[in-house]
């Protein structure tokens, strides 16, 4: 699979990019987002770096995301959000001494609220790329993600190479959808609000198939009858936090939470809550 090469690779060159401490494109930044950066960056300078930390609302560290996204994140019946992203950043909010505000949104505005420092980050099963890598900076990751083919029981498409000629549907801004217009064609690729109405359009003849990330996949399929994931994997992928580009305190402050807490296995705990072994 080509893609997954090009995945590998481009992980490297992000290894490797993280070494040298910078991103190579950094072009493509929006003036508003260094500006800010900067000036949080001389708040830095002046004192400790925990209290240094400049967030969107004072002493609350604001996410965007898009709870629609089980098990990372979703809304219960009573409209309470849970998930695996929703306890890793209520455990790195705490670490940072700030309280946890979630913004629930659709997937592509969340990303936006990050990059235009509108939320202090975005958390969302977010896949890293490097187009998101020119507008945003990420953590280092704390999960993987492997796009998958959700079809209906017995149909044609067997392999990743059988989607072309079908409809597919994935979610809109998602890389599924990057994938699957990239490989497929734009017309072959309908974009729904969230991947559960995608996966209704499935059910109802309106794709041939979904094309989204496995563990949502598996929860939408148990609670669907007729439908398969194919064995097939489309492509793997690294899900990190996005931040606003040049926000290094937060980004710091960040990753400085998720050493630790995967250092103590919290992180581990939570994804094992969620997602349950094979
Ligand atoms: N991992 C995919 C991406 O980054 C899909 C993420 C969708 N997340 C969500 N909460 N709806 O594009």
């Amino acid at each position: 699979m080509k893609k997954i090469t090009a995945l590998l690779l481009g992980a490297v060159m992000a290894l490797s990019l993280a070494a040298c401490g910078g991103s190579a494109s950094s072009a493509a930044a929006s003036s508003a987002a260094s500006s800010e950066a900067a000036s949080s960056e001389a708040a830095a300078s002046e004192t400790t770096e925990a209290a240094a930390l400049t967030t969107v609302n004072a002493g609350k560290l604001t996410m965007s995301t898009n709870a629609a996204f089980p098990p990372y994140e979703m809304t219960t019946d009573a409209g309470e959000l849970e998930g695996i992203d929703v306890e890793i950043a209520g455990a790195i909010a705490d670490k940072l001494g700030l309280e946890l505000q979630i913004d629930d949104m659709d997937f592509d505005a969340a990303l936006l609220a990050a990059q235009q420092g509108k939320s202090d980050m975005v958390m969302a099963g977010v896949t890293v790329n490097e187009e998101r890598k020119q507008v945003m900076d990420f953590s280092n990751t704390y999960a993987s993600g492997v796009q998958v083919v959700i079809v209906k029981e017995g149909s044609d498409i067997a392999t990743v190479d059988d989607l072309a000629g079908h409809m597919i549907g994935t979610q809109r801004g998602t890389t599924g959808y990057i994938y699957c217009s990239d490989d497929f064609g734009e017309d072959s690729v309908t974009a729904y609000d969230d991947g559960l109405t995608a996966v209704q359009a499935l059910n109802n003849g309106q794709v041939d198939c979904v094309v989204i990330d496995s563990a949502p996949a598996k929860e939408f399929v148990a609670a669907n009858e007729g439908l398969v994931i194919l064995d097939t994997e489309y492509a793997v992928e690294d899900y990190a936090i996005g931040m606003a580009k040049g926000n290094t305190a937060l980004v710091e402050a960040v990753n400085g939470a998720l050493a630790e807490l995967k250092a103590d296995g919290t992180i581990d705990a939570i994804l094992a809550k969620y997602i349950k072994a094979e």
